[in-house]
């Protein structure tokens, strides 16, 4: 069903803009014709109790109800303007921010803009067959969530290219329509993206790890200097927490399980559970992977955007020095089979400086699955960040290789040993073979343990999807 160009709740004037309008009404088509073709398969016409974007109100700025998918009402909303706003870092420091994109900065900004847009619809196509085999109606729920989410935080990228970058940006529109996940000829940008999703423990892993990539990039373009983008992802951050709550959770209810079942002396893999190396090897491979996604530890892009106040830190109010001219970062890097110390500018290891947060927030989260093991019964036995030198595709460390716990190895001893610390075929295989849909209310599947709460106060066994002619 066609949506009308006036349904889609915005506060960023979409009717007093005609060029705009039109623009966007011509790639709304093709936004549904792709949410079709790659969205949630099996699942267009089910009734999903969604939360829908509806002001940028602290209290209320969402509502609740029975949703078509394809009907939801993707908005455009941008966080209000916060009075005069300035530039909070970089060169251009204390300067106002700019409403309009500054010539000078035009390509970085559209490649910056692109980036993030292209993971948007990326895992919306990485996600398509879950709703398959969905643990839970609660889970199958949250999933769906979190795809028209994604699906909203495209529209709110295409916003920014339609609106200030003209001919270029409805090309770029376009071309995030026509990129695929995992695709030979045409595949997304980053490679995370790229990585088939085929099984719950994955899908959680990725809400957790690559989402919160997200959560730390949109956090340094929440200080953005071209205050559209700042404003607009700022709003994106008020949804994005939700997904990462369903992978920290995801995973906390994965190893509960295990748990309980290991404090009962039994085996996991007898009882239909996931056992808790592989949670370990998925944890790895996930965590690695998206540890890729800042970018080289030592990047000139990274201290060419900072400079321009295109990028910032992640909550850049807290840092000292706004200008981050003199002080240095050090890092260790792999040179001639040996770990040396290098000292970089900071602004060169501005890449370095959000996977620190980052890794902090993992770290924190692999905590509480500690205590989910020691509240179930599970001592001695817990589960690790690896080491964020270990299984690196980008930076120094993907010029050698590491074990988890950061240590230079062989290249022989790597290959011998990498079975035990990334997913195997056989771990692939397993985990796969235990994907079975759940869908009666308040049920959940054996690898799984149920969720403590249910969703906007529903219970637990609330009936989170419909059939379509329920
Ligand atoms: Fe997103
Ligand atoms: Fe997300």
């Amino acid at each position: 069903m066609a949506q009308s160009l006036e349904s889609i709740p915005n506060n960023v004037d979409l009717s007093s803009d005609r060029r705009l309008q039109r623009a966007l009404e011509q790639w709304q088509p093709n936004f549904l014709s792709w949410w079709r073709e790659v969205g949630p398969e099996g699942f267009q016409a089910h009734q999903i109790y969604l939360r829908t974007a509806v002001s940028v109100e602290p209290d209320g700025w969402a509502t609740f109800d029975y949703v078509r998918m394809p009907e939801y009402r993707w908005g455009i909303f941008l966080a209000p303007r916060s009075g005069e706003r300035k530039i909070g870092f970089g060169d251009n420091f204390g300067e106002p921010a700019w409403d309009d994109v500054p010539g000078e900065h035009r390509n970085a900004l559209r490649r910056i803009i692109v980036t993030q847009a292209d993971t948007e619809p990326a895992s919306v196509e990485q996600q398509r067959l879950l709703g398959k085999v969905a643990p839970s109606l609660y889970d199958l729920r949250n999933i769906f969530q979190v795809n028209v989410e994604e699906g909203r935080h495209l529209w709110a990228m295409v916003y920014l290219l339609h609106r200030h970058f003209g001919r270029d940006g409805r090309e770029e529109a376009e071309e995030l329509l026509a990129r695929r996940s995992g695709s030979s000829d045409k595949p997304r940008i980053l490679n995370a993206f790229n990585e088939p999703i085929d099984d719950w423990l994955s899908f959680f892993m990725f809400a957790m790890f690559t989402d919160r990539d997200g959560k730390y990039q949109l956090s340094a373009l929440a200080e953005s200097g071209f205050d559209p983008l700042a404003r607009t992802t700022r709003f994106m951050l008020t949804e994005e927490a939700h997904h990462l709550f369903v992978g920290e959770m995801g995973v906390d209810r994965v190893v509960q399980r295990t748990a309980e079942l290991m404090a009962q002396g039994k085996e996991p893999r007898k009882e239909g559970a996931v056992p808790l190396d592989v949670i370990q090897r998925y944890l790895n491979q996930w965590f690695t992977l998206s540890l890729d996604l800042f970018g080289g530890e030592v990047s000139s892009n990274a201290a060419d955007f900072f400079a321009a106040g295109l990028k910032g830190r992640f909550r850049e109010d807290d840092q000292p020095e706004h200008k981050a001219l003199s002080a240095s970062y050090r890092l260790e890097v792999p040179e001639n089979g040996a770990l040396i110390e290098q000292e970089v500018p900071l602004r060169n290891a501005m890449n370095e400086v959000l996977r620190d947060e980052y890794v902090k927030d993992c770290q924190r989260a692999v905590d509480r699955w500690n205590k989910t093991l020691l509240r179930s019964g599970v001592s001695g036995l817990s589960l690790r960040l690896p080491s964020r030198r270990f299984h690196r595709g980008v930076g120094p460390c993907a010029t050698a290789t590491f074990d988890p716990e950061g240590r230079l190895i062989s290249e022989a001893e790597y290959e011998a040993r990498k079975g035990g610390w990334l997913i195997s075929e056989a771990d692939r295989a397993y985990v796969q073979a235990l994907m079975h849909p759940v869908y009666q209310r308040g049920k959940v599947a054996s690898w799984i343990a149920p969720p403590a709460k249910g969703i906007n106060g529903m219970p637990v066994e609330f009936e989170y999807v419909k059939p379509p002619d329920a």
